[in-house]
């Protein structure tokens, strides 16, 4: 009942160390150190390299380091194991931190007092919109996307959500599908993306999607992604801020990580740019959810919060 840390881009030492502290007499290998490819029965991931975990014949489970399983079935020689995603109140929190932080930058002009600072201006501006004037739409009720939905609303926002099949959200207005998405835009004055990357959601945050934000919002438009880099495109959102379509961004993930240093996005005040680390996956709470999804499992419980392949998320 071995583990193996199939990481690249983090540091696998804090993990390891952890882990080996929860799961006290287990072997935990990284790919570097691997001999017994028998013994391994789960493998833990964060961006393996393509076809890293073929030749495992013991494999039970395949444990996302994340949120976000786009990187496990990016791999196309991926081995036909469950795969369990993180869903954990420490990562969801940090998340839902963020995007209020980002609903209330737009919501109360942080970058124009920002600037103004810098300058020494006093100047107030006439429009003081409430929460409750302003329209947010989230797209993604998952988990993260219900928890930061909660919190908006907590905070007074008029906030409606946008899933693929449909849901029922006390106390808030709910969107499903493709026909539902263009009435949540039509009442999207901040819209928020905490959409999984999946061949649906590929470059959906697009100009004609942009197109359809409302006109008439007391602030806005905007658009907030803490989702994946993969929905959104770029270039589109560059001119949709230059044109005035787009009033303001928050941008937490990329089309391509880390953000080119060509990319127009860095130079624009509009743009709120953050290094995907809206919700940073905690070594110490990530390997606790994990050992404790191991240890019911190897009772008897069935695993849960698995991902989907055919679905992608
Ligand atoms: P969930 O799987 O719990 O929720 C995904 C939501 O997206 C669901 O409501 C789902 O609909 C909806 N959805 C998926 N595809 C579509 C579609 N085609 N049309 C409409 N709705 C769709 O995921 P989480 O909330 O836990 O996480 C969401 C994403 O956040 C992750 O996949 C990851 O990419 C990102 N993330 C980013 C982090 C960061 O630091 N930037 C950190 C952690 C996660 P339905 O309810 O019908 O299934
Ligand atoms: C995740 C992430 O998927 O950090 O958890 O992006």
């Amino acid at each position: 009942m071995n583990l193996l840390l199939a990481i690249s881009g983090w540091d696998p030492a804090p993990w390891k160390a952890k882990l080996s502290a929860l799961l006290p007499g287990r072997r935990i290998d990284t790919l570097e150190t691997l001999e017994d490819r028998a013994g391994v029965a789960y493998a833990l991931t964060w961006r393996h390299p393509e076809g890293a975990l073929q030749g495992l014949p013991g494999l039970k489970a395949i444990f996302s380091l994340g949120a976000g399983v786009d990187h496990v079935f990016a791999d196309r020689r991926l081995p036909d194991a469950p795969v369990v995603r993180v869903v954990d109140a420490d990562l969801t929190q940090r998340m839902s931190e963020w995007v209020v932080m980002q609903v209330l930058l737009h919501h109360r002009q942080f970058r124009r007092y920002d600037r103004q600072q810098r300058a020494k201006i006093w100047s107030e501006d006439e429009a003081q919109p409430a929460a409750r004037e302003v329209r947010v739409g989230v797209l993604g009720l998952g988990v993260l996307g219900r928890d930061a939905a909660a919190k908006l609303k907590a905070l007074g926002f008029d906030v409606a959500g946008w899933s693929r099949s449909p849901k029922a959200v006390a106390g808030m207005a709910t969107y499903h599908g493709g026909d539902g998405l263009d009435a949540l835009l039509a009442r999207s004055d901040i819209l928020v993306s905490l959409l999984p990357l999946t061949a649906q959601t590929r470059g959906l945050l697009n100009a004609e999607l942009f197109a359809k934000l409302p006109r008439d919002g007391r602030v806005g438009p905007a658009l907030v992604n803490a989702g994946r880099g993969g929905s959104q495109v770029e270039a589109d959102i560059a001119a949709a801020l230059a044109a005035g379509v787009l009033k303001g961004a928050s941008l937490d993930v990329f089309e391509a990580e880390p953000l080119p240093a060509n990319s127009p996005l860095w130079g624009r005040d509009d743009v709120f740019i953050s290094p995907h680390n809206a919700a940073i996956s905690a070594p110490e709470a990530v390997t606790r959810f994990i050992a404790g999804e191991i240890a019911a499992f190897e009772r008897g419980a069935p695993l849960r919060h698995l991902a989907e392949r055919q679905r992608g998320y």
